[in-house]
């Protein structure tokens, strides 16, 4: 058996002044509270908060048991209504045990027993409980244990307490994303591209079981391997972290989507790069345009030139007048020939 890594993530959320009066917050270091809005029904007001702690903070070697076990301590803190709902994205490559907590303050002018509250996993109820109070407590706390093991149990848990209206927040348990370098990259026909994804930054260090690029030109998936073509593509790997896609004399025909895939123990993850491949008269295009405009100018005023002159040396000598002719459509042919040449790029 698989040494496998475990993450205990205590994640707690604390409601303050939930109930029908205001009361002390017991978290004062909120860095934004919006204490004046009114919802109809609701008659207090609440501000939810976020803060985290150090991530994965400690590995704790645990001799003679069968789980290595880091544990990571995240705080949610709810300040409350108007916003009765908040969702906290959890990154996992591999499996783990999540200790989940919602922590709801209660309010000294509240006088229910009892609070009901529920834990989802996606719309599905796994666990329902009803929390008691005694004098001495100040929160609601609901705490549900979850083993990540595969990918069917990533997904969103969510704990409820169903008071009016409804509060909520929800885990969203999601496997390491992709960050691709450049998501659009432009480049010449001939040219060489490498186009680069990898997951994870300085603090936190991710390590997927496999990378795999496609490209998609918008008939479907085709899965790129350098084996096969090793002129056409390399891929470099040089950390677990990290891919590159280098592309070999680009034509017009790769002009495409390229999509990178992470694989982890608990799923997968993708990433987007959109290739464009140019000609190199493609930016020059422009320019010819107005140059051939020019070149059309020009040769309709020494058209227009020639035959005003023909008028005038009409009567002049005979061989004159045809040395000017072979010359005028001579030249005039030339320029037409160029134009047609410019325009047809
Ligand atoms: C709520 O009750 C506790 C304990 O009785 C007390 O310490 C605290 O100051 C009270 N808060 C408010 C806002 O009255
Ligand atoms: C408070 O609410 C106002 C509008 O209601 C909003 O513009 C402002 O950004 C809010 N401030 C905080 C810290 O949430
Ligand atoms: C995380 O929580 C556990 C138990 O709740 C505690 O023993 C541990 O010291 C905490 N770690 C940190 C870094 O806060
Ligand atoms: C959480 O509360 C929000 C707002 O009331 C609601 O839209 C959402 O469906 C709730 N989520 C769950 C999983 O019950
Ligand atoms: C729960 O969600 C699944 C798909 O996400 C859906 O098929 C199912 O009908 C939902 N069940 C309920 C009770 O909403
Ligand atoms: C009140 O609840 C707390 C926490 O659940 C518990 O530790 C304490 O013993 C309880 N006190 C009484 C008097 O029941
Ligand atoms: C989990 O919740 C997030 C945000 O609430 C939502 O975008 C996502 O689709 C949910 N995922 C699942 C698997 O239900
Ligand atoms: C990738 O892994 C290497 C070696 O483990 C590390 O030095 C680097 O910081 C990691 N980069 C990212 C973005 O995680
Ligand atoms: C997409 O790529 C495939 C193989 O690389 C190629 O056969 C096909 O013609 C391309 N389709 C388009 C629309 O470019
Ligand atoms: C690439 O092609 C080689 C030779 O056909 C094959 O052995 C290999 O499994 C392929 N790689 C992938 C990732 O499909």
């Amino acid at each position: 058996m698989r040494v496998s890594d475990a993450v205990v993530l205590q994640l707690v959320l604390l409601l303050a002044l939930w109930g029908s009066s205001e009361a002390d917050m017991p978290d004062t270091s909120t860095p934004s509270e919006n204490t004046s809005q009114k919802t109809p029904g609701i008659s207090s007001h609440t501000t939810w908060e976020y803060s985290s702690s150090a991530g994965p903070s400690s590995t704790m070697e645990s001799f003679g048991q069968a789980e290595k076990m880091p544990i990571l301590n995240d705080t949610i803190i709810i300040h409350g209504f108007p916003k009765v709902s908040e969702t906290k994205s959890i990154t996992l490559e591999s499996p783990a045990e999540l200790e989940l907590m919602c922590s709801l303050v209660i309010s000294n002018a509240t006088n229910m027993e009892k609070m009901e509250t529920i834990w989802k996993s996606g719309n599905v109820t796994i666990k329902t409980e009803t929390i008691r109070r005694n004098e001495t407590q100040t929160k609601w706390c609901t705490r549900n244990t979850i083993k990540v093991r595969n990918k069917d149990q990533m997904g969103n848990y969510t704990c409820v307490f169903q008071t009016k209206p409804e509060i909520n927040a929800t885990f969203h348990l999601q496997v390491p994303q992709i960050h691709v370098k450049s998501e659009h990259m432009i480049t010449y026909v001939g040219d060489t591209v490498i186009l680069t994804c990898e997951v994870g930054n300085e603090k936190t260090h991710f390590n997927p079981t496999f990378w795999t690029w496609y490209s998609n030109n918008g008939s479907g998936e085709v899965l790129i391997n350098s084996t096969l073509m090793p002129e056409k593509y390399s891929l470099i790997q040089t950390h677990a972290n990290i891919t590159k896609l280098k592309i070999f004399d680009l034509s017009e025909l790769d002009s495409s989507f390229y999509w990178c895939k992470a694989g982890f123990l608990l799923g997968e993850s993708k990433g987007k790069v959109s290739l464009k491949v140019l000609t190199y008269l493609t930016p020059l295009k422009p320019f010819l345009v107005i140059a051939a405009e020019v070149i059309i100018l020009v040769a309709l005023i020494f058209i227009y030139e020639v035959c005003s002159k023909k008028k005038e040396e009409n009567t002049e000598v005979e061989k004159e007048f045809e040395q000017t002719e072979t010359l005028k459509s001579e030249d005039s042919n030339g320029v037409e020939n160029s134009t047609t040449r410019h325009r047809k790029v």
